[in-house]
């Protein structure tokens, strides 16, 4: 299949770049700057990356451009740009002050391909401390700003064969560049000719098929976590390989109210083979007593691996673990140098001995992909539009020690607020659930307050109510909720859930707080 090459120099919008192409249809991968596939004949194009270094650093990141350079389309981004001047005989040096925030493109050569349909004075967004103040023989500077003469440049043609190489010192992933993804398409499409072939459904087709072929007459095991990825992980091997694949859902007691049955049987209606685990005695018995976040979270974690191990071991013959890890949790794994800096949470714990291949699925995919090929897949809208939901469950929104019985006084305040943003319907017709990137109650029970019930004085634990929105968690906001919403959710948690006397609303972004309270 076709592919765009993103190499990363180390930019905070790097898989920015690659979420664009991926909208435009079009697979692309992003690798390390040293990484370029030397030999794979699939690669149309090649995209450079930003960069937090100035390419006159001594630690500052190469990479060979003659791998490339003339046998397929280059676009140099930033640092990409300043590096591709700075190597191909041009000039690059400090600005008397870094160019950041909005800029407007003067002078544009309208009849270059890059900038088809792009208009004059365009807004673009500049960020960069080094300025390019000669480029190299052969090529042309295609925009100017105000400030920035070099605001975008391109080799003349036949300079780099019959392929070109184009630069940008503005960064046309970014939402501030107002036609920037007109920009990216007349690359991807116009000049590197993506014939725009990847879609959920040539996605799931080639995915099948190649398990099948991987996995031949195995057995393959996976952790459902009632989650949209491992759900949709789960669907595609589903198709590929039928009941040789065992699903493990361990319920570890800290569920949402009734959601172990609800998942299990919505996996049974998708005609999955699950083995459903209820461990919540043993998650109970040793999480006794103990309050401190992180040993809860430990205590989880330890509990959790032993459960799905022993459960695991009993597939005797497997020689699979499906996972459902998504491109963000992997490009966040790897630093630009390669090295493994975090490795994926569910992986560590399966016993050596069990020699267990990985199979990652969806291991290119976004968010948002996962979620087109499970609409694909014909798996429901409620699957589909769930909200995250962290793998510690409910012990991690009670403070304080866990019992079976504040987990029930959270399950119910907690269904109360999840319902009522079901059933909420906003001026647009959608579900005020659908507006919001996650949402639950905590509750605060190592808190007590004052309150009056009919004549009755009250002493009992506050809620707190928590929803955000967010694009991927690593940075939130709270979410502003209609009063109106707030008082009806409060209302009905008092007056239905018994030892809950007061609500509150979390009004906190991240940073500085974060979404979960512990
Ligand atoms: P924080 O609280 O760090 O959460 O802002 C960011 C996102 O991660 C989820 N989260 C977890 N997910 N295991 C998970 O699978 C965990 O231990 C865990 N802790 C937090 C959280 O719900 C939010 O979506």
């Amino acid at each position: 299949m076709q592919k765009i090459i993103i190499l990363d120099f180390g930019s905070q919008t790097t898989q920015l770049i690659g979420r664009r192409i991926r909208e435009m249809n079009t697979f692309c991968e992003i690798l390390p700057y040293n990484k370029f596939p030397v030999g794979d004949t699939d690669v149309i194009g090649v995209i450079l990356s930003g960069s937090p270094y100035s390419v006159h650093d001594p630690e500052a990141f190469k990479t060979d451009l003659s791998a490339y350079v003339g046998r397929v389309p280059v676009l140099g981004i930033c640092y990409g740009a300043q590096f591709i001047s700075h190597t191909l005989g041009g000039r690059v040096e400090k600005a008397d002050s870094r160019e950041y925030g909005r800029a407007n493109l003067e002078s544009l050569n309208t009849d270059n391909p890059l900038f088809r349909d792009i208009r004059q004075g365009t807004q673009v967004w500049m960020s960069h401390g080094d300025t390019i103040t000669a480029i190299p023989d052969g090529f042309d500077c295609i925009a100017s700003t105000k400030d920035v003469k070099y605001a975008a440049y391109a080799s003349r043609k036949g300079v780099c064969g019959d392929k070109g190489v184009w630069a940008v010192q503005f960064h046309p992933e970014v939402f501030h560049t107002v036609q920037g993804t007109q920009l990216l398409k007349n690359f991807v499409v116009d000049i590197c000719g993506s014939r725009q072939e990847w879609s959920a459904s040539s996605f799931v087709e080639t995915t099948v098929a190649e398990l099948k072929r991987q996995i031949g007459s195995d057995r393959v095991i996976l952790g459902l976590s009632g989650g949209v990825d491992s759900s949709v992980c789960a669907q595609l091997l589903n198709l590929a390989i039928g009941d040789r694949l065992t699903c493990i859902f361990v319920d570890h007691g800290m569920l949402r109210k009734d959601e172990f049955r609800k998942v299990m049987d919505m996996y049974a209606g998708l005609g999955l083979n699950v083995v459903g685990v209820d461990a919540s005695e043993k998650f109970f018995a040793d999480l006794a007593g103990v309050t401190d976040p992180e040993k809860k979270r430990k205590i989880i974690g330890r509990d959790f691996v032993e459960v799905f191990n022993a459960e695991a071991k009993k597939i005797s013959d497997a020689r699979w673990l499906a996972q459902g890890t998504i491109y963000p949790d992997r490009i966040e794994s790897l630093n630009i140098t390669g090295k493994v800096i975090k490795s994926h949470h569910n992986v560590g714990g399966l016993p050596e001995e069990m020699h267990l291949q990985l199979c990652e699925p969806l291991k290119w995919l976004f968010k948002d992909e996962v979620r087109r090929v499970g609409r694909q897949l014909g798996m429901p809208e409620r699957l589909i539009n769930r909200h995250p939901f962290p793998g510690p469950g409910l012990a991690v929104r009670i403070l304080g020690d866990i019992t079976p019985e504040k987990v029930r006084v959270l399950q119910e305040a907690d269904d109360i607020f999840i319902e009522g943003l079901l059933n909420w319907k906003t001026d647009d017709g959608t579900a005020l659930y659908d507006q919001v990137w996650q949402a639950g109650a905590v509750l605060l029970s190592t808190v007590r307050s004052v309150g009056v019930m009919g004549d009755e004085r009250t002493y009992e634990n506050p809620v707190a109510l928590r929803a955000v929105t967010s694009m991927d968690a690593m940075t939130a906001d709270w979410a502003h909720l209609p009063y109106d919403f707030l008082a009806k959710v409060s209302n009905e948690i008092i007056n239905k859930v018994r030892g809950v006397n007061r609500v509150c609303y979390d009004i906190s972004s991240k940073p500085p707080a974060t979404i979960e309270w512990e």
